[in-house]
């Protein structure tokens, strides 16, 4: 599996992606890293390991359009199987999108479809939902909205701040981020409707 990661920030899912490949959990090329944050401690991370990391930096751009071409030319350099957005805080366009159906991941924090959105485990926490988690998907025209690759459920604790929930679902996100790479890089898979379904 080629995969590229586009991040913007801490950078803790792509490291847990980057982990499993090396632990040899399942076979793949990390074969571009794309921040549109120079500060992104991920982006830095992906350089000192080795990768190739790119910042593509969102404000030295006069439009949104301008960006993403450009973001799309290093990905067409580098010719990713999927693509694996990880705290990327950009919204790709329809044409990005179309570009790479099917083949763009994102996480989310939350079980979709509940609380999409910024801060959804600030959502959860406020609700008062006793079950949260995380969610894989890929990525459609609307937002945190595609197919449903994985999900890993979280229990909301009595004594929990919206930051202990927070971070127990990250532990678990990483966990489903590879679940996910794994199944699709040794699996067939197939859309029914908005089922993602695996074959054997
Ligand atoms: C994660 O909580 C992810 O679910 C959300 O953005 C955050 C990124 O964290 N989409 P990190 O940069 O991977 O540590």
């Amino acid at each position: 599996m080629r995969l590229a990661i586009l991040l913007s920030g801490r950078g803790s899912n792509f490291a847990a992606i980057h982990d499993a490949i090396a632990r040899g959990v399942f076979d793949a090329d990390i074969v571009a890293v794309i921040s549109n944050r120079p500060e992104a401690p991920g982006i830095a991370r992906a350089g000192e390991i080795g990768l190739p990391a790119h910042v593509i930096d969102h404000k030295k751009f006069a439009t949104r359009e301008s960006h993403e071409q450009e973001v799309l030319r290093v990905l067409a350099a580098a010719k990713p199987d999927f693509i694996a957005l990880a705290g990327y805080m950009r919204l790709l366009s329809a044409s990005f999108i179309a570009a790479y159906r099917n083949r763009i991941l994102n996480i989310h924090p939350s079980l979709l479809p509940a609380f999409p959105g910024l801060d959804a485990q600030q959502q959860a926490f406020d609700y008062g939902v006793k079950m949260s988690g995380c969610t894989v998907h890929f990525v459609d025209e609307h937002l945190d909205a595609g197919p449903i690759i994985v999900q890993r459920a979280v229990e909301v604790r009595d004594d929990d701040t919206a930051e202990t929930l927070a971070a127990r679902i990250l532990v678990e996100e990483h966990v489903a981020y590879v679940d996910a790479l794994v199944r699709l890089s040794t699996r067939r898979f197939r859309i029914e409707g908005r089922r993602v379904i695996f074959e054997e």
